[in-house]
């Protein structure tokens, strides 16, 4: 052990360190991506629209004071990630932490879900962080240094009815995470999986908007509430800072306790 450990609060820092957040114009990427930049990295977010990727960006730049960068991107196609991977090169440079954040969840039971929902789900949740860390992966390993951040769900080890395509994906995440993680971890690159609860964005409008099934999550979450998007920030930024250097494969349940029951 070193004589002059490092102070606890300088372990979170970021200063120097670029990243990358997938879906970060809104959401839980969005909350993310700010936590980054708050903590002094430079952040690169996307959105299929390039529009609101510039938005957010202006905004997240004008609110922190760091570089933050919108680009357009699709991370459902192996052509869509490579388009999306030139042009974060391109507008931004190098990608020290990769937050694989975008994702996208279509419910119903498994006899009416059809093959393209299926595929819609698992190419975006489960192919696009596959290849998105593999754009990003191999140079962070060069370099000697890389975090990846995967979101996982609850979901991932816990079941609901109506969800198979989404708890497929994110078990699947959480296998990806751990033999990435394998693959890596001499190369000074960490691979670990957030696995939130529920959060009310964008992805949770229609149980939100449906007060029985509002209130009959809040029953099956032991802290007795939804997360509030800020919390997911604390999560984040020690998967992507040193603060978590000894930490690879590792899977962190974000949930009010779910699935601790
Ligand atoms: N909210 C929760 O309770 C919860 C719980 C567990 C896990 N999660 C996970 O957390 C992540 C963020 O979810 P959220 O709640 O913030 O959802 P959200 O508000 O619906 O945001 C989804 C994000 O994914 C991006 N996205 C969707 N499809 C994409 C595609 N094909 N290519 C590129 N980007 C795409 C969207 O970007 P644009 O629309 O701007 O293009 C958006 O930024 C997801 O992986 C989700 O599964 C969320």
């Amino acid at each position: 052990m070193s004589e002059h450990p490092p102070h606890a609060l300088d372990l979170f820092k970021l200063d120097g360190r670029s990243a990358l957040v997938t879906g970060g114009a809104r959401g839980l990427g969005r909350v993310m991506a700010e936590a980054l930049a708050e903590a002094g990295a430079d952040v690169c977010l996307t959105s299929r629209s390039a529009a609101s990727a510039a938005e957010a960006a202006a905004q997240m730049a004008a609110a922190t004071g760091r570089r933050v960068v919108g680009v357009e991107g699709e991370v459902s196609t192996a052509d869509g990630v490579q388009r999306l991977a030139t042009a974060v090169r391109d507008a931004f440079g190098h990608v020290d932490i990769l937050v694989n954040n975008a994702g996208v969840n279509i419910r119903g039971n498994a006899g009416d879900l059809s093959e393209a929902d299926w595929d819609t789900v698992l190419d975006t949740n489960l192919k696009g962080p596959f290849l998105v860390a593999r754009a990003f992966g191999p140079a962070m390993c060069e370099r000697g240094w890389g975090r990846v951040i995967m979101l996982s769900s609850m979901l991932a080890t816990i079941a609901l009815p109506g969800r198979a395509p989404y708890a497929s994906s994110k078990a699947g995440i959480n296998g990806l995470t751990r033999v990435l993680a394998l693959e890596w971890a001499s190369a000074g690159v960490t691979v670990n999986a957030i696995c939130p609860g529920p959060f009310g964005t964008e992805m949770n409008r229609q149980l939100m908007n449906d007060p029985e099934k509002y209130q009959a999550f809040i029953q099956k979450l032991p802290v007795g509430r939804w997360g509030h998007l800020y919390e997911i920030k604390g999560s984040v930024l020690f998967l992507a800072s040193d603060a978590s250097s000894f930490m690879t494969g590792a899977s962190l349940a974000l949930d009010g306790g779910w699935t601790a029951q």
